[in-house]
């Protein structure tokens, strides 16, 4: 495995010139217009890299994008392996170990989600403050330990120094924030009445179905990690999940996020 990510690492730097990402970015729901903020200096389809997973769902393109925004030299992943699409938890975060090889010195998730807090409402955005891992661990099977230790410690998963400099953001910009746990299940079903009720209990706030497995390696690997989710419905109340809803609520809450995610980039 560890091979393969170096060899994909090389084919990518064999093509972007010296570029050096400081940033890496998973663009999830919220973040799909960030996008074009970005000066592209390269893109590659995920079909034309090497050792990428290859997308299973027709017409779902992928690309890794090389750039620029607000002066940070960033790589983001436009559109990410889910482990519900059948990817083993090796492909879904495979980008994410690549990146790290690339240089990047931190990075950032976005994502949509169910909100478990009652005082969240629709639209909502919560910076990911924890997360509850309700999905086979990544790291499971032998250490890369190149990478990182066997048994690597998850205190400060999510950067504190981040999220103070999220909330400072927030607040000149005008932009509210939640703050909460993240529950991370396997999907696809959206979670049962008494699912929801259950992660309220063991401490979540939103149930998503992506993102843990990616920033389970990234710390694997020692990277800050900072994460923003969207709130697109409320698990508790009586409301059926629908995929379109949680589309129509992220492109909503798109403007905010970019925003926020910018700020950050500025102030890293
Ligand atoms: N559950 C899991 N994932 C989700 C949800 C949800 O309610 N909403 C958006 N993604």
């Amino acid at each position: 495995m560890s091979e393969e990510i170096k060899k994909t690492a090389s084919w990518i730097e064999a093509r972007i010139e010296g570029f050096r990402p400081e940033v890496g970015i998973i663009l999830g729901t919220g973040l799909g217009g960030f996008a074009e903020r970005i000066d592209t200096r390269y893109a590659f389809d995920y079909k034309e890299i090497p050792g990428f997973p290859v997308s299973t769902v027709e017409g779902h393109a992928g690309r890794l994008i090389f750039g620029e925004v607000e002066g940070r030299r960033v790589v983001a992943m436009q559109g990410r392996f889910h482990y519900y699409e059948g990817y083993a938890m090796s492909q879904v975060t495979f980008p994410v170990r690549v990146m790290a090889l690339l240089g990047i010195r931190c990075l950032f998730v976005s994502n949509a989600s169910g909100g478990i807090n009652p005082t969240f409402r629709v639209g909502d955005l919560m910076v990911i403050t924890d997360h509850i891992n309700l999905m086979p661990n990544p790291l499971i099977g032998p250490n890369l330990a190149e990478l990182g230790p066997r048994f690597p410690d998850m205190h400060n998963c999510y950067d504190k120094v981040l999220i103070a400099r999220a909330t400072a953001i927030a607040e000149r910009e005008g932009i509210k924030l939640q703050y909460g746990v993240y529950v991370g299940g396997t999907g696809p079903t959206f979670e049962t009445q008494a699912e929801y009720r259950y992660f309220k209990i063991i401490g979540g706030d939103a149930a998503g179905m992506s993102t843990v497995p990616e920033v389970i390696v990234a710390r694997h690997m020692s990277i800050p990690v900072f994460g923003v989710s969207v709130i697109t419905n409320c698990g508790l109340s009586d409301e059926v999940g629908d995929h379109d809803d949680v589309q129509a609520q992220g492109r909503r809450a798109g403007v905010r996020m970019e925003k926020l995610f910018c700020g950050m980039l500025r102030e890293l």
